[in-house]
């Protein structure tokens, strides 16, 4: 597996999408590869931290729609709902480094992340509705909670893409640094935290989390239901050949 490679910098573990003739969109291959890091991280005492980071010009163009076409998941046991739990329920903290476009669930992982720098060349965008689905990883839940009613709805609905100071005051986003320094921030800001108190690290990201934290488990069940059943139906079809279909 080379679309996502792990690097080790001391007690943090980078998690990097790498699959640049793609746009880093995402295979089930990949998300499996993705849970079994942040599973082994959360085994391994030595890792007190982790970053997702992506490609210079690209974080992930999102889920493989051409995967999404051909394979649509039938069940809630895939690699992607495995995914999404892992990084819902980690102990240890998140950094996300978003450089270029962050399409789907590369704009919805960013709500449970801890530390998000956004380079000033990132575009989010939360496509779900213009594609015949409905938002997953509980972003109907958590943007709603984060930016209030009617800005998550225009992102959500009307899911047209966005730039870094938008997101920035949406709430999700730390800060927003220069393109060419995005991902060092997030090695940066990772070590500080892997060179706290771990146990006081953990502890207060679980206080934070506690509150919501039942309430994602049922919204993450709830539109897994609504995304595995739109996924075949003419209007995600339809949307997916469009796509599919404007290949060179
Ligand atoms: N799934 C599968 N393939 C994808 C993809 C995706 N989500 N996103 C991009 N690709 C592929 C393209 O099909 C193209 O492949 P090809 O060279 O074999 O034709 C290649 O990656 C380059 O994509 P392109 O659209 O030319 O790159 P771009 O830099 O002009 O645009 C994006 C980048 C991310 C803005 C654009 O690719 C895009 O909108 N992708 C779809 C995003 C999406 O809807 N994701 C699903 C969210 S649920």
């Amino acid at each position: 597996m080379t679309d996502i490679v792990a690097t080790r910098r001391d007690a943090v573990l980078g998690i990097g999408i790498n699959r640049p003739q793609k746009r880093n969109a995402l295979t089930q291959a990949m998300y499996a590869a993705m849970t079994e890091h942040l599973a082994q991280a959360e085994r391994d005492e030595s890792v007190r931290a982790v970053l997702f980071h992506g490609l210079a010009d690209v974080f992930t163009a999102g889920n493989d729609l051409e995967d999404f076409a051909e394979r649509p998941p039938h069940r809630e046991e895939t690699p992607v709902f495995h995914f999404l739990h892992a990084v819902a329920a980690a102990q240890k903290p998140l950094v996300a480094a978003v450089t270029g476009p962050a399409v789907g669930i590369g704009t919805t992982l960013l709500f449970h992340c801890d530390l998000v720098y956004a380079a000033d060349n990132a575009r989010f965008a939360l496509p779900f509705v213009q594609l015949g689905l409905v938002p997953e990883f509980a972003s109907s839940y958590l943007l709603p909670l984060l930016a209030g009613y009617q800005r998550a709805a225009e992102l959500l609905l009307l899911g047209e893409t966005f730039d870094a100071k938008k997101a920035y005051e949406t709430g999700f986003v730390t800060r927003v640094v220069p393109a060419a320094e995005a991902i060092d921030t997030g090695w940066r800001e990772a070590a500080k935290l892997a060179a706290l108190p771990p146990k006081s690290v953990r502890v207060t990201k679980a206080l934070m989390k506690s509150g919501h934290a039942e309430a994602v488990r049922g919204q993450l069940a709830a539109e897994g239901e609504h995304f595995r059943t739109m996924l075949t139906e003419p209007a995600a079809r339809a949307a997916f050949a469009a796509f599919l279909a404007r290949r060179k």
